[in-house]
């Protein structure tokens, strides 16, 4: 066996250790439950084994899904309590028990990719018209109760939504949080060494975010009017941005495919087995509100770029006032493909030299500000499901060398220090949770697919 057939081996046998029935938990005691974007990639994972199983990762995912169509950030299909905050924090009354927010909005994404990698066409077009609907109205959600004044620029409630926990780049905002006023035990900091763990100051402000919602009744426009956290996250924006297209551009081969024969009424189930439904008509005009959204976005986004840092950053909705911090959230911007050709060639340049700043890459916050630390969670450590995104990114662009150059390195580090959830820039070690579901789920995809990063 040589050294790549190992590794697609290895990362085979991570998904199946996580494997909990249906759905991939991220890993074991740490993230005991479904994760949105987690399980959203994960399942590119479970394609070239069992293609069945990676469809159903995804519709486990839609089981979680409100009748308002927002797809919850966890999904709690067992109790497990070696997680805190668990449902009843939440508290959200289901019968599916989930969280209350989202995560960025990969999954339409992945879907295109499934089905372009699929071996089994009439399976894949069977699974995609039957969530159709769910996917749709997932991302009208966004659109309407994340940006009901028509901005382009969706908003973020809590730094969980954005995936990317203690990010420097939430610092400032997340201060202005109160924190909660009850006492809470951790159960994160029993499981990883807490110095690669977000501190008690943003988890007082996470957890009262969490009452904040539940307190407002998860009343959408309440929370949009009150919430003292609103965040232009350039991530969420870019992810949302990229699966927008990647969803018309499924919904059109779908609808052409059907031209003749008629679509019949399309049907996806969520919580509480809310039926969400389309006809063909339906299809088309939801199709359309999806296009004029993105239209939007790509008409606005200029809004968040920012002269000094030569870059696209997150914008606090409530201050007004710019993350002036790089993150690797601001190299989503070239997986969605923002800017002009002159804002893409400083990314470019920016891109090259964050690589070059770190034995290892890349660091989730630029090694040059005073917030980095090279093992605590989002403040310096490699992610490689983001660095899978940006190579996406940047081959799309046309910076193959630099795309090229993010895949090799990532599965260097992957091979010489395993699945771990992430790893420290300045030693490669691997940080955080072991037996990770999407770092297998990534290398495989790189492994398995060269072609699907080039599209
Ligand atoms: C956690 O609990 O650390 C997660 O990131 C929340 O989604």
């Amino acid at each position: 066996m040589n050294e790549i057939e190992k590794l697609i081996g290895s990362a085979q046998k991570v998904l199946k250790t996580n494997d909990r029935g249906g759905y991939t938990i991220p890993t074991d005691e740490l993230y005991p439950f479904q994760w949105n974007w987690d399980s959203a990639i994960t399942a590119l994972g479970w394609m070239k084994d069992d293609e069945p199983r990676a469809w159903q990762e995804i519709e486990m995912l839609l089981k979680g899904q409100w009748a308002n169509g927002m797809i919850p950030h966890i999904i709690f299909h067992e109790e497990v309590d070696s997680y805190f905050p668990g449902p009843d924090v939440w508290g959200v009354d289901q019968p599916t028990k989930t969280t209350s927010i989202s995560q960025p909005a990969v999954l339409s994404s992945v879907v295109k990719m499934m089905l372009e990698s699929a071996n089994d066409q009439t399976l894949a077009k069977q699974q995609i018209k039957h969530m159709l609907p769910a996917l749709v109205n997932y991302h009208l959600w966004w659109y309407n109760e994340r940006d009901p004044e028509n901005t382009g620029l969706v908003v973020s409630y809590h730094p969980w939504e954005s995936g990317m926990d203690n990010s420097p780049a939430w610092d400032k905002s997340l201060a202005a949080v109160p924190p909660v006023d009850w006492e809470y035990k951790r159960k994160d900091t029993d499981l990883i060494d807490a110095d690669e763990r977000p501190k008690a100051f943003e988890y007082d402000r996470y957890i009262y975010l969490v009452e904040f919602f539940k307190k407002s009744n998860f009343d959408a426009k309440a929370i949009y009017k009150n919430c003292p956290y609103k965040m232009h996250d350039i991530g969420i924006i870019s992810i949302l941005h990229k699966a927008t297209a990647d969803l018309i551009q499924v919904c059109q081969n779908i609808l052409e495919e059907d031209a003749q024969s008629g679509i019949d009424t399309m049907t996806s189930k969520g919580n509480a087995n809310h039926e969400f439904t389309f006809n063909r008509t339906e299809l088309l005009a939801n199709l359309d509100t999806l296009k004029q959204r993105h239209q939007l976005t790509q008409n606005n986004i200029h809004q968040l770029w920012h002269e000094p840092l030569n870059a696209f950053l997150s914008q606090d909705v409530l201050t007004g006032e710019f993350s002036e911090v790089l993150t690797t959230g601001t190299l989503l911007a070239l997986w969605a493909e923002f800017g002009d050709d002159e804002q893409k060639e400083k990314m470019h340049t920016l891109l090259q030299q964050w690589l070059s700043l770190k034995p290892y890459s890349l660091s989730s916050t630029h090694p040059h500000a005073k917030e980095f630390e090279p093992q605590r969670y989002w403040r310096g450590p490699i992610w490689v499901h983001i660095n899978w995104l940006i190579a996406m990114g940047a081959q799309a662009n046309g910076f193959t060398e630099v795309a090229e150059s993010i895949k090799s390195s990532s599965l260097a580090l992957i091979k010489d220090n395993d699945y771990y959830e992430y790893f420290n820039c300045d030693n490669g070690l691997g940080c955080g949770g072991g037996t990770f579901s999407w770092t297998a789920a990534v290398s495989l995809h790189w492994l398995l697919y060269p072609e699907a990063q080039k599209k």
